[in-house]
């Protein structure tokens, strides 16, 4: 009996094992299913906050030159750039702050045009700087008319003064890029964001192209020494841009009115000024983009087949001899700058396009 009862006794405890093991081994593979969900979700955790981090790195590295010295954001830095290969930083429009320099004697002979045309495109990127408050273009902008309340005047002074609001501004911002344009300009949207895709703006960029075949040459004589300078600088009126990178950097000389007094420093128009700044100053250089134009350029030299690739357009008018870009589509009495049909060429699907 005690023999047979311990056999029985042995049995039950043999299955109790077997019970404890089973269900130790189902918590084990519980457990070790649970950890790999765990380690996928976390990782889908980590990008997300890779993104973020790098976001606000991105947004800190032009102010904080120690970035690199500091271990805790070195460790992001670098898982985020374990997952950049994944994310190629991408350009959108979002990222671009184009300001249109403006007057208020041209509101009604040169915005209605581009509010009908390229604004469509960038509507809340893109902003005038005028030296008027004008309620019937604060409207037909959607409130994006800047008062600089700088004086109408075209002189260097005037000039200067709009350049250091529109800096002023775009700082202000988060946009990674800064496009300045003239009111006689036509922007190719679409183009301009896809070129900016080509630069990082964490970079020091000065996009533009020069008016001139050789370095402007100014002779500084500040400190009782003459000193002859030489610089390139991007024509305003083809349009031009900086990374905020960049931008940054100028703040101790452009920022706060500042640009005005190193405009007066030099005795030259406000794109001038920002070459001197960037290229003497700075000691960084233009790179030149074939793709800007401005009016001092022949604009029906611009073969058809190019038009799309180009970033800015122009016209004048010289005498009664018009500098236009060469296209077919409306009738030159209703489109004398060509802007409508170079328009409908780049975008044949606007409403107001023939089809
Ligand atoms: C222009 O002056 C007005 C009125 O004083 C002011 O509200 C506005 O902020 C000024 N604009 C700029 C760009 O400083």
């Amino acid at each position: 009996m005690s023999c047979l009862g311990d056999q029985v006794n042995s049995e039950k405890m043999y299955a109790r094992h077997r019970r404890v093991l089973q269900t130790v081994s189902l918590a084990a593979l519980l457990a070790y299913s649970a950890l790999l969900a765990y380690q996928t979700l976390s990782r889908g955790l980590v990008d997300e906050e890779d993104v973020l981090t790098e976001k606000v790195a991105r947004r800190r590295a032009p102010f904080d030159r120690s970035l690199h010295e500091d271990p805790s954001v070195a460790v992001t830095s670098e898982a985020s750039s374990a997952t950049a290969t994944l994310r190629p930083p991408t350009t959108v429009l979002h990222d671009v702050f184009i300001s249109v320099k403006t007057t208020k004697s041209y509101h009604r002979q040169r915005l209605p045009i581009i509010l009908k045309t390229w604004f469509q495109l960038a509507k809340a990127q893109t902003w005038f700087f005028t030296d008027t408050d004008d309620p019937e273009f604060q409207l037909k902008t959607n409130g994006h008319m800047i008062n600089t309340n700088c004086s109408s005047s075209h002189n260097r002074k005037a000039l200067c003064c709009k350049m250091s609001v529109e800096f002023d501004t775009f700082i202000e911002t988060d946009k990674k890029w800064f496009c300045h344009f003239d009111d006689d300009n036509y922007v190719n949207v679409p183009r301009l964001v896809r070129f900016l895709g080509d630069y990082n703006p964490r970079e020091d960029w000065y996009l533009g192209k020069p008016s001139i075949q050789a370095p402007l040459e100014i002779i500084n004589k500040e400190k009782k020494h003459t000193q002859k300078i030489k610089f390139w600088f991007a024509t305003g009126g083809a349009g031009f841009c900086l990374s905020r990178a960049l931008a940054l950097k100028m703040m101790p000389v452009a920022s706060g009115g500042k640009f005005i007094s190193t405009g007066e420093k030099i005795r030259l128009p406000d794109d001038v000024t920002m070459g001197y700044i960037i290229e003497h100053l700075l000691k960084k250089p233009l790179t030149v983009v074939d793709q800007f134009h401005s009016h001092l350029e022949p604009m029906k030299f611009i073969r058809r087949e190019i038009l799309e690739d180009q970033i800015s357009f122009s016209y004048a008018r010289n005498k009664d001899e018009w500098n236009v870009v060469k296209i077919e589509g409306f009738d030159t009495k209703y489109d004398t700058n060509r802007f409508l049909s170079l328009h409908c060429f780049l975008f044949p699907h606007f409403n107001f396009c023939p089809r």
